[in-house]
């Protein structure tokens, strides 16, 4: 965790400056609070260990699209890396401009696709045949040309804790199969409104050691061997995101000097600009879920703590397993080895099975940590329970970047009297 961003000072455990415990009680719980400086921190060590390349780095925002967020990030000077029409909104409210946005994703709608064109996105990253052609014909429609990179698939094995995080290796739905990059290559030349300006990839998430991308960037510049023997006049490669970070106690920290090292080798072998689309690595250990723990409960031989926190507001352990430490926010005393669990109506809604954790009572606050990336932007309304606020901190100061929602905000888009139509 970046030095500084949750510091447990006499006992009580801060963001920053700033007591837990003191925005508990100003904002209530559940709510999700992200420490400023320890994405800034985080953003500078990459910038830092590519400084010596040409580069850009454009955040996953998929990782955390809160525009207080973002406008941090654009700020420091990183583009975003956006996969919905909705991202690119909310790119725009944060104040990105169209080159600050390269537009990855296997299934682009034709309004997304269109949006992007109009916004003048640097790149669409194109991942299949037909969604190349769909955008050589939207693009022809509006008289622009498209610029595109190739997201090719490297087919690699990669190592990573949860099957559904995969996405670089032979049958995944993402990239452009290897064998057939150098037929899409040729297919672009009878393609006016489209122009390739890069190659690029995405191995998978929470990938910590450099095996794979040591395995995948050959097979990168081989593609962009393969393109410029065909004439393209490239300006980029994308290594997509994928830095991890860790979960639990032991999990490996990512190699980033060995990463930027490998990555750097390749760019300066390729003549091109480096595009990074990191997500995770910039915002997941920033933040921490505050809750509150409602309940004790001791059934069938076993200990639960109910926290007012659910699966609807961190869902990675209900999708992926995922394992997210859990601490108090004072110190308590003795150990108790508990499911940590949520009020939804699902088995699954658990944010820790059997584990050993301080004693809790009722009213004690937990922090659930390394929820900053992929924690709110996966929040739903399941169960009509309103998604929760979200906090950020910036050394002794903090604000409120999302309020909590209302009951208002869950039916709001209901109709009450319906205009039914016929066939
Ligand atoms: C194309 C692409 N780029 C970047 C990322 C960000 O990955 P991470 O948050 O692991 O860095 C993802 C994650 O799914 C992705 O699909």
């Amino acid at each position: 965790m970046p030095v500084g961003a949750f510091p447990r000072v006499d006992g009580a455990l801060h963001a920053e400056g700033v007591p837990l415990g003191v925005i508990a009680a100003a904002v209530g719980t559940p709510c999700y609070v992200y420490s400023a400086n320890s994405i800034r921190a985080r953003y500078q060590q990459l910038a830092q260990a590519f400084a010596s390349v040409p580069h850009r780095i454009h955040f996953a925002m998929k990782a955390n699209s809160s525009l207080a967020i973002l406008r941090l990030l654009h700020e420091l000077g990183a583009g975003v890396d956006i996969v919905s029409g909705g991202e690119l909104y909310r790119a725009h409210e944060a104040g990105f401009a169209g080159v600050d946005v390269v537009f990855s994703g296997v299934g682009k709608t034709a309004r997304e696709i269109d949006a992007a064109l109009d916004a003048r996105v640097q790149l669409i990253n194109i991942e299949s045949e037909a969604e190349l052609v769909t955008v050589a014909a939207l693009a022809r429609r509006r008289g622009v040309v498209a610029p595109v990179a190739l997201r090719i698939n490297p087919e690699v094995t990669v190592d990573t804790p949860h099957a559904y995080i995969k996405t670089g290796e032979k049958g995944q739905k993402f990239g452009i199969p290897r064998d057939d990059v150098e037929r899409i290559g040729a297919l672009i030349h009878e393609l006016p409104n489209v122009a390739l300006r890069g190659l690029g990839m995405h191995l998978g998430s929470q990938i910590a050691n450099a095996d794979p991308m040591r395995e995948a960037l050959p097979r990168l510049l081989q593609a962009i061997a393969v393109m410029r023997a065909q004439g393209h006049e490239l300006q980029c490669m994308d290594v997509g995101g994928g830095l991890a970070v860790p979960y639990a106690p032991g999990d490996p920290e990512a190699d980033v000097d060995e990463y930027a090292r490998l990555v750097r080798d390749a760019v300066s072998a390729s003549g091109l600009s480096l595009v990074l689309e990191p997500g995770r690595f910039i915002v997941a250990e920033s933040g921490v879920l505050l809750t509150e723990v409602l309940y004790r409960k001791h059934a069938a031989g076993k200990d639960f703590v109910v926290t007012d926190a659910a699966m609807n507001d961190l869902m990675r352990p209900a999708l992926y397993q995922a394992y997210h430490g859990i601490v108090p926010i004072n110190i308590t005393e003795g150990t108790v080895i508990a499911d940590v669990v949520g009020p939804v109506c699902e088995s699954g809604d658990f944010y820790a099975k059997q584990r050993e954790l301080p004693d809790v009572q009722a009213g004690a606050l937990l922090a659930v940590l390394t929820t900053g990336a992929y924690g709110y932007t996966m929040a739903s309304n399941y169960n009509s329970r309103t998604r929760p606020a979200e906090v950020l901190v910036d050394a002794d100061r903090f604000a409120v970047i999302t309020e909590r929602e209302r009951y208002e905000d869950l039916v709001r888009l209901e109709r009450a009297h319906l205009q039914w139509r016929t066939a």
